[in-house]
């Protein structure tokens, strides 16, 4: 019998966990729970007789990999996979797999949500501003860029999107506005949205110098990863620029420092909350459950991120 741990240090919903056991459950797989772990130590006991893991931002590195010794597959429920060393699970021959766009819309909403918060002057009651008819620039143009797209074309907002792996033309068909860099973005963007993945690329890319670039009372809002700011050079700028917002979902490191000095112009969430809803866990959970059950059942590696 297949045993398939679900380690999640940030629950799913219990909707969503009880679909995942469903799923498994006619499968004729085992479901373990490790929720809410605290401690590494939990996680390395729960892998050693696991076949296969759904993880959410869980760090499965080396020591992980190392500690389960039947694992076969990864599927972390959800978009970004920078949190599974891949280089360890290739030489453990461990698949790894990724749920794409199965969690983006609630990403997106959570932007316009951190939009209007800031634009409405944190409901202060002091007179703020409107979406309609600002320029939105959308960093990465994926499932998530393309959901914040569509919900913006709502507010009445003009898109502008950036992405180095979508050709310009593409952006147009889909009706959008194509910019030639991430400088030309930043430049003509009243506020710009991240949603690019952390990479080697894409580290603290977001700096100090783009920063200066954003038209007189820029926003920034951050739902993708807190690794692709340049943290020190976002406050600098922000020190140079009053007129500059920034608002992430990624606590950053320099948290207490950003609070201190930048005051009402910067906000973040306590905990990254872009895709705790329960319908994104439900969706993420179950095509993870989904997708193990089809990987073992029928060989089926369309969502390898590990090639
Ligand atoms: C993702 O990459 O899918 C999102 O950042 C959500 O991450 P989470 O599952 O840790 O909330």
């Amino acid at each position: 019998m297949k045993r398939v741990l679900v380690a999640t240090e940030k629950p799913f919903a219990a909707a969503a966990v009880k679909g995942i056991k469903e799923v498994l459950d006619n499968a004729k797989y085992e479901t373990v729970l490790l929720e809410k772990y605290t401690d590494k130590a939990d996680l390395l006991k729960a892998v050693a007789n696991a076949d296969a893991i759904i993880i959410r931002s869980d760090k499965v590195d080396a020591e992980v990999l190392d500690a389960a010794k039947n694992l076969k597959i990864v599927v972390r429920a959800g978009a970004g996979y920078d949190n599974v060393d891949l280089e360890a699970a290739n030489k453990h021959n461990v698949c790894v797999m990724n749920t794409p766009g199965q969690n983006s819309n609630a990403v997106a909403e959570l932007v316009f949500g951190m939009l209007v918060f800031a634009v409405r002057n944190r409901f202060n009651g002091k007179a703020g501003s409107e979406l309609k008819d600002k320029k939105i620039g959308i960093l990465a143009f994926g499932n998530v860029g393309r959901n914040v797209a569509r919900i913006a074309k709502g507010f009445g907002m003009e898109v502008l999107a950036y992405d180095a792996f979508v050709p310009a033309e593409s952006i147009k068909e889909m009706g959008f506005t194509p910019v030639a860099s991430v400088a030309e973005l930043f430049e003509k963007s009243d506020i710009v949205s991240l949603h690019a993945p952390a990479t080697p690329e894409t580290r603290k890319s977001i700096n100090y110098e783009l920063v200066g670039k954003m038209p007189k009372g820029g926003i920034i809002v951050n739902t993708a990863r807190k690794e692709i700011i340049d943290e020190e050079g976002i406050l600098k700028a922000m020190m140079e620029r009053e007129d500059i917002r920034y608002a992430t979902d990624i606590m950053p490191d320099n948290h207490a420092e950003m609070t201190e000095k930048l005051g009402d112009r910067y906000f973040s969430t306590p905990k990254k909350m872009g895709a705790q809803t329960a319908e994104a866990n439900s969706n993420a959970g179950l095509a993870a459950a989904n997708q193990i059950v089809a990987y073992f059942e029928k060989g089926d590696e369309r969502f390898r991120v590990n090639k």
